[in-house]
């Protein structure tokens, strides 16, 4: 898996083991809080060797149950991968429901997923992990499929039933999975049709980035129209400091460790990425993994360029967000490089010099086109002044002069469109 990695300090050594061990538990509790869950207790368990019957040491087991009726803890979460039947005796002996590693990272992509492709790639994956779990993949098959009657022919057991259901299903996701793939082009070009800039939010998961969604949201003004309200709740609306409007969109959070077969899921949720006019690269600048994390997502976004899935360029369109200043006493104690703008989410220092950034990063992709419009062409003079920068404007006679700032997308949508395309 491209990212995994050991425990790695910023200069890439190794690093002190407990803080490794306690910056994965706040990695766990932040991804298990995502879904909804409220943590009541959290251990770090040491291994000494992982045993086929209940992964943990059988003190360990009966500490924790202890400790978890105490607690009176509904779910487990166990940062590892479990196999089935580990997972079955630790529910048997906690008496509650316990969900691994992957388990967990599957629910939060399947909330997250945008996309159809991140969907059903996300669907995919739960159904390959199911088929290794298929003692409980029943009820929520049954869920899903609304409950199917009939379980094939006499003497076929559940689970070979289940097993031969969930085969089928897989079978015609992954051909809708293509059919997607194949037309994800189409899927684009409609998506470019939403005439404003996108900047996407990547980062590590706990970097930040929903905590700066919300207050770059409250900095500025939402953008409140018919077109943005139609958008998901994982975008938004903004109007820039230079009045220029823009869709802010947050993504699924990098994890470190990621379970390889979930990679592609993964990926999938970052189709938004590939799409972004400008990528805002949250970091959290005061982890003491902040490099090597930097480094993962950048290892991952290459990948997608050598799949095609992203252009080579990305670099360019790329902001590196230094956030979590406040830990480090503040902006001006973070080193700067070009590229980069330290901010702190929470307090709200740089957020100003990020929007700033963020403008003048659109402003430098733009293009000045002159065109020369109809005086009774209104919807297209509007277009204009709404998606660009008028610099120069002379009117004569029936006719409107123009010198006009266009981001290259923006201007090919205005060449080729008629008026009717362009009305708001
Ligand atoms: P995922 O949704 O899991 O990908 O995480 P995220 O990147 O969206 O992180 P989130 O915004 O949920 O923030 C994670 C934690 O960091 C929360 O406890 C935030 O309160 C905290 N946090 C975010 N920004 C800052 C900041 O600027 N300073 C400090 N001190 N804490 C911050």
């Amino acid at each position: 898996m491209p990212w995994e990695r050991g425990a790695r300090g910023p200069d890439g050594g190794p690093v002190d083991q407990t803080r490794a061990a306690d910056a994965r538990l706040q990695e766990a509790v932040g991804l298990a809080a995502s879904i909804g869950l409220v943590i009541v207790h959290t251990a770090i368990l040491p291994l000494r060797a992982r045993r086929p019957s209940t992964l943990l040491g059988e003190g360990q087991v009966t500490e924790q149950a202890r400790a978890l009726a105490e607690a009176g803890v509904e779910v487990v979460v166990v940062d590892t991968a479990l196999t089935p039947v580990q997972q079955r005796n630790l529910e048997r002996a906690w008496s509650c429901k316990v969900i691994d590693r992957t388990g967990l990272i599957l629910d939060i992509f399947g909330e997250r997923a945008a996309t159809r492709e991140g969907t059903l790639q996300v669907e995919l994956a739960h159904l390959e992990y199911q088929r290794s779990r298929l003692v409980r993949s029943w009820t929520h098959l049954e869920r899903q499929r609304g409950g199917f009657g009939f379980l094939g022919g006499p003497g076929e057991t559940q689970i070979e039933a289940d097993r031969r259901l969930i085969g089928e299903r897989l079978v015609k996701l992954r051909k809708e999975l293509e059919q997607v793939r194949r037309t994800r082009g189409l899927h684009r070009s409609a998506r470019r049709r939403v005439p404003f800039p996108v900047i996407a939010l990547v980062g590590y998961t706990n970097a930040g980035k929903s905590t700066l969604f919300n207050a770059m949201t409250g900095a500025t003004v939402v953008a409140r129209d018919q077109l943005f309200a139609t958008l998901d709740p994982t975008m938004r609306g903004l109007v820039l400091p230079s009045g220029r409007r823009v869709i802010l969109s947050d993504t699924v959070g990098f994890i470190s460790q990621l379970p390889h077969e979930l990679v592609e899921a993964f990926r999938a949720t970052l189709e938004e990425v590939a799409e972004a006019d400008i990528i805002l690269h949250v970091r959290d600048a005061a982890h003491p993994e902040s490099m090597a994390q930097r480094s993962d997502v950048i290892r991952v976004l290459e990948d997608m360029v050598h799949d095609g899935t992203l252009d080579a360029a990305w670099p360019q369109r790329t902001i590196e967000v230094l956030n979590k200043a406040d830990l480090l006493g503040g902006v001006q104690q973070v080193p700067a490089r070009p590229g980069t703008v330290a901010v702190s989410a929470i307090t709200g220092e740089g957020l100003d010099t990020l929007l700033a950034a963020i403008d003048h990063r659109i402003g430098e992709g733009m293009e000045t086109a002159d065109y020369d419009l109809p005086a009774a062409d209104g919807a297209r003079l509007a277009w204009l002044y709404r998606h660009g920068e008028v610099v120069e404007r002379h009117d004569d006679d029936g006719a409107i002069h123009l010198k006009v700032r266009l981001l290259p997308a923006d201007r090919a949508r205005f060449e080729r469109s008629s008026p009717q395309d362009l009305s708001p």
